[in-house]
């Protein structure tokens, strides 16, 4: 089977691994903030929190801002789950706005009108979630400019772009959001096993991070009601969560970090040959903005004529080819069609979604390999 993605694990993956093993700290230990300090200083942010998935992530930085009942989260129809579960986990209500069909991701025109009738209705969000889709980055400029007229707060779900660029500055800098976060599933630009993290400029986001990690417990005299009894001492001040990473999983991301240049030059030569070879087919190819620089997380492909798309997928997955689909728009998930939401709500991710087909892209695809699904491919289309 070939892969629609996989990590790639180098010898010294496995030996910063075995380092933490022999050592006497497997978690809350000295790695964790190593990958802290290596990330934030890669991204160019001030903070960095590592946590152990991104999902947990997205949580943390919901309560971070402290979104609840009464609030209003808005995100893209074309994401996984989690982007928009984070609202719901803390009792706010979600929402979507459609995404532009050229990027897939969730479209500036779209978003402005949204917020128009929503100031009207006094329905305007605290905050919204944009999705650095396959790992191209969103519109920011633009973005950032309604946040400021419709006073709403932006964080970028950046779970497939961890070595994008947008303008002059790398994903993860949080120079046009509050906070930026990363995911580091095996199928992901670099991988812990499961892992997260958020980086932002803001101190007081940053602290919170912090303290909701660990169960909203601080041994920060400075933070505490009352004084502290002793060096044991140690109060919960607000209702945290288990949500750390190992120094295992940081270990890695470390040493993975080191090879993120050559991991993304890989897939971006992938992207090319993928680019030349299909042009001529019926399909219609990634199309990248002028003003990013993807990470390559997926190279997805539609299929113009879209009844076609389940005999593709079929036929791929019956030569070994192990395809996948990104993604389902989310208001059409049973459990969000239970909240009020129907097909016909987000049409362009619709129509996105019923051509889509994600094709095998990571470091270890060989050209040969490359060569057999482009065949496979050509030949399902005839
Ligand atoms: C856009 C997006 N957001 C969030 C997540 C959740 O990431 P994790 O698996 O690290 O919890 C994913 C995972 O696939 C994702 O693709």
């Amino acid at each position: 089977m070939i892969p629609y993605g996989r990590q790639t694990i180098s010898e010294q993956d496995i030996l910063s691994v075995q380092e933490i093993l022999r050592s006497d700290w497997l978690t809350q230990g000295p790695a964790i903030e190593n990958f802290e300090n290596a990330v934030k200083e890669y991204c160019g942010a001030k903070y960095a929190v590592a946590i152990c998935n991104a999902t947990s992530a997205l949580h943390l930085a919901c309560r971070a801002i402290e979104l609840g009942a009464g609030d209003i989260l808005w995100t893209s129809p074309n994401t996984f789950v989690a982007s928009a579960n984070c609202a719901l986990y803390c009792g706010a209500t979600v929402d979507f706005v459609d995404i532009d069909p050229r990027t897939y991701n969730l479209c500036p025109i779209a978003l402005a009108q949204k917020l128009e009738q929503a100031k009207q209705n006094n329905q305007l969000p605290k905050v919204v979630v944009v999705v650095h889709f396959a790992g191209q980055p969103c519109d920011m400029r633009a973005i950032k400019a309604l946040a400021e007229q419709y006073h709403f707060l932006i964080i970028e779900d950046a779970s497939h772009a961890i070595g994008a660029s947008y303008l002059d500055a790398k994903i993860g800098s949080s120079v046009y959001s509050d906070m930026t976060i990363f995911s580091f599933h095996p199928v992901k630009i670099i991988t812990t096993g499961e892992g997260g993290m958020v980086l932002t400029n803001h101190p007081t986001l940053h602290q919170k991070l912090k303290l909701l990690r660990s169960h909203g417990i601080t041994r920060d005299p400075a933070q505490m009601t009352g004084h502290s009894e002793g060096d044991w001492y140690y109060q919960q001040i607000d209702l945290g969560y288990n949500y750390r990473m190992t120094d295992i999983q940081a270990a890695l991301g470390c040493s993975q970090l080191h090879q993120i240049e050559s991991f993304i030059s890989r897939r971006r030569e992938i992207v090319k040959k993928y680019n030349t070879e299909l042009q001529s087919l019926p399909l219609m190819l990634p199309w990248q903005h002028q003003d990013g620089l993807s990470a390559w997380h997926l190279y997805v492909i539609q299929i113009k004529d879209s009844s076609k798309r389940q005999v593709v997928f079929k036929a791929l997955r019956a030569a070994g080819i192990n395809v996948n689909v990104h993604y389902i728009p989310v208001h059409t998930q049973p459990y969000y069609q239970q909240l009020g939401f129907k097909v016909g709500d987000f049409p362009q991710a619709e129509k996105y979604y019923q051509g889509a087909i994600s094709l095998p892209l990571y470091f270890d695809l060989s050209d040969d390999q490359q060569m057999y699904v482009i065949e496979k491919l050509r030949a399902s289309l005839q």
